[in-house]
């Protein structure tokens, strides 16, 4: 029968005990991590969120007392009370509080614990899928602990930053209309209005922009959004973002309030120094030199522009990639000359995932011999030329693409990546951040046939491109920025279209009839008429910033419960069925997925 904690109240976590204790008497309380039987001695390292720290039984011991700790397993949870003591020559160095222990002079066992499915350790190798089914376990694991932890002291240290820097704290509503973040909504059915849906939002824009209206002109919120879109390590389908908004400012202003912010966050949680300014790069750079508007800096390995001295070369491959208006780029893979060939061949596989037709390459080896895909058919003088140009010094890979932009860029850019990976190029400590500024306004969506905004429609076009909004809009470049950090993009932002005019010509561009961007945004653009201050902000993806600060895998390691690829919870199995009369009530019938594909057919 398991006991209560009447009359005792836990002086300390377990770490807090320490050697300035000695002689005193403390309550602590926790799980059971071990027990260490030794006949006349009785060990048990008891576990709470702090850490470990041992609680000892011996010949002093009353019987009663002895036999009760033989009767503790693991994850048994206790209260004990006793004196602390030194552990005199016998330190155990792997413990935080290993010069000292308690003597214990009082214990109840508050709960009794089955064995659990895996052991309570630190870097266990259990399967994923048995630690999210078991989530309330695994989070009692030391390095969940610590991930967990250290998201609550980077929520901490944001709001600390803001409120200091006179932000509010405002909540907007969760279910509300869909909003234009480009990923699919969730939907949640109205009761009350039949046939009527709510949407989660994506991310509370609208609602900051009008904060902004209301006169609110510092605005934050620490914020779930939802996003129903593919899954990967770095995207869960709600997540958190740190939301800023603000008036009166220019992209200046934002950039160094939101550096300002990173800083002091690093410094608070991590005691990082990041220096200031951050290094920036437009989007033009970060394409042109790493292939990605979310550049991994910490290495080089970076783009070259061959599409000059190739042009002309005779061979067909690189003149039609040229003439039907595409672009040749290259990286220069040193430290890769010795591979063999099926190695090279899996790189290229790898870049024709990413869209390429194929992968140029020329492997020049330390002792000088040389392979190629490609070089038999150019002359040897454009061969020396792209030697030159990629620095070829021997021990050398040079892969080329020869493509539309986007394409060349999205294949070498992961090319990069995959060279580093495979060179041991980066490290997960080193942080090297950067702004990516001046975005494209729009992109093309060959699918839909018409302009989609690159952040969203709200982005403010640069000044100086205004006037190309009729006759060439995608050339238009955007007061919008990123910030990125080692390869994640941990944020992103914009200085906001806060003229009624400017904003319906954007909706124009993007296919909207006035009517439909009435229907779908009138409320913000009734809300402009009526005196609109000038405004701009950022989000922060905070599960991003804690991922790469602890150094796990996936944002799914820093997210108390998270779901897994397909958006499931493997603790509580949601989503789920429910009753019919529940359906009812909602005016919803469902239909088997099956005949929903035919039906769309
Ligand atoms: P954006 O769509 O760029 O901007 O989102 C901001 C940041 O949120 C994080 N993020 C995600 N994190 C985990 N899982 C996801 N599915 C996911 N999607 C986004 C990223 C990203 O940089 N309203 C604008 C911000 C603004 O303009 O002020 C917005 O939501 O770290």
């Amino acid at each position: 029968m398991s006991e209560n904690m009447q009359g005792l109240k836990r002086t300390h976590y377990c770490t807090e005990v320490s050697k300035e204790l000695i002689g005193q008497e403390v309550v602590v309380t926790g799980w059971v991590q071990r027990r260490r039987n030794l006949g006349q001695l009785l060990f048990i390292t008891l576990r709470d969120r702090t850490g470990l720290l041992q609680l000892a039984f011996g010949e002093q011991t009353q019987e009663q007392l002895f036999e009760k700790a033989e009767r503790l397993r693991s994850e048994f949870v206790i209260v004990a009370q006793g004196i602390v003591r030194s552990r005199g020559a016998d330190v155990n160095h792997s413990m935080a509080t290993g010069d000292i222990e308690i003597e214990v002079t009082e214990l109840r066992i508050l709960s009794e614990a089955e064995t659990t499915p895996f052991e309570i350790v630190e870097n266990s190798d259990v399967k994923d899928e048995l630690r999210l089914k078991y989530r309330y376990l695994d989070l009692r694991r030391p390095d969940m602990q610590h991930n967990i932890i250290l998201r609550s002291k980077v929520a901490g240290s944001v709001r600390r930053f803001l409120e200091t820097n006179g932000f509010l704290e405002i909540e907007t509503p969760m279910l509300t209309k869909s909003t234009p973040e480009g990923a699919r909504d969730y939907l949640v059915p109205s009761r009350v209005h039949p046939e009527n849906f709510y949407a989660l939002p994506q991310s509370p824009q609208i609602f900051k922009q009008l904060l902004m209206v209301s006169g609110y002109d510092r605005y934050f919120q620490i914020v779930k959004c939802f996003r129903d879109e593919d899954l990967r390590a770095d995207r869960q389908p709600e997540f958190t973002q740190i939301d800023i908004e603000m008036s009166f400012v220019d992209v200046e202003d934002i950039i160094s309030m939101n550096e300002k912010l990173i800083q002091q966050v690093f410094k608070e949680t991590m005691d990082m120094n990041i220096e200031l300014p951050i290094q920036r790069l437009t989007y033009q750079e970060a394409m042109d030199r790493y292939g990605s508007d979310k550049p991994d800096v910490r290495f080089g390995v970076e783009l070259v522009d061959l599409t000059q001295t190739l042009t002309n070369c005779g061979f067909a491959v690189f003149e039609n990639a040229i003439n039907g208006g595409g672009t040749i780029r290259a990286i220069n893979a040193k430290g890769m000359g010795d591979l063999g060939r099926k190695q090279i061949d899996a790189l290229v596989k790898y870049g024709q995932d990413y869209g390429a037709k194929g992968v140029a390459w020329l492997q020049i080896k330390a002792d000088g011999t040389e392979k190629s895909s490609f070089t038999k058919f150019l002359s040897e003088e454009i061969v020396s030329q792209i030697k030159e140009k990629m620095n070829a010094t021997g021990d050398d890979l040079i892969m080329i693409v020869a493509d539309k932009p986007n394409v060349v860029f999205a294949t070498l850019g992961a090319l990069r990546l995959e060279v580093a990976r495979r060179l041991e190029l980066t490290q997960k400590s080193d942080y090297k951040f950067v702004w990516v500024t001046d975005f494209p306004l729009l992109e093309y969506d060959e699918e839909a046939g018409r302009y989609v905004a690159m952040h969203h429609p709200f982005t403010m076009p640069k000044e100086e491109d205004l006037h190309l909004m009729d006759s060439e809009p995608s050339k238009v470049r955007a007061q919008a920025y990123d910030l990125c950090l080692n390869g994640y993009e941990l944020g992103g932002g914009s200085l906001r279209i806060y003229q009624q005019d400017i904003q319906e010509k954007m909706f124009q561009l993007l296919g909207f009839d006035k009517e439909t961007a009435y229907e779908r945004f009138g409320f913000l653009l009734n809300a402009f008429k009526y005196g609109t201050p000038p405004h701009g902000g950022i989000a922060f993806g905070l599960d991003r910033i804690v991922m790469l600060m602890t150094q796990s895998d996936s944002i799914r390691d820093v997210i108390a419960f998270p779901k897994v690829k397909d958006a499931s919870c493997l603790m509580t199995d949601a989503p789920n069925v429910v009753d019919v009369k529940q359906l009812e009530e909602l005016h919803i019938s469902t239909i088997e997925p099956k005949q929903a594909s035919e039906d769309v057919e």
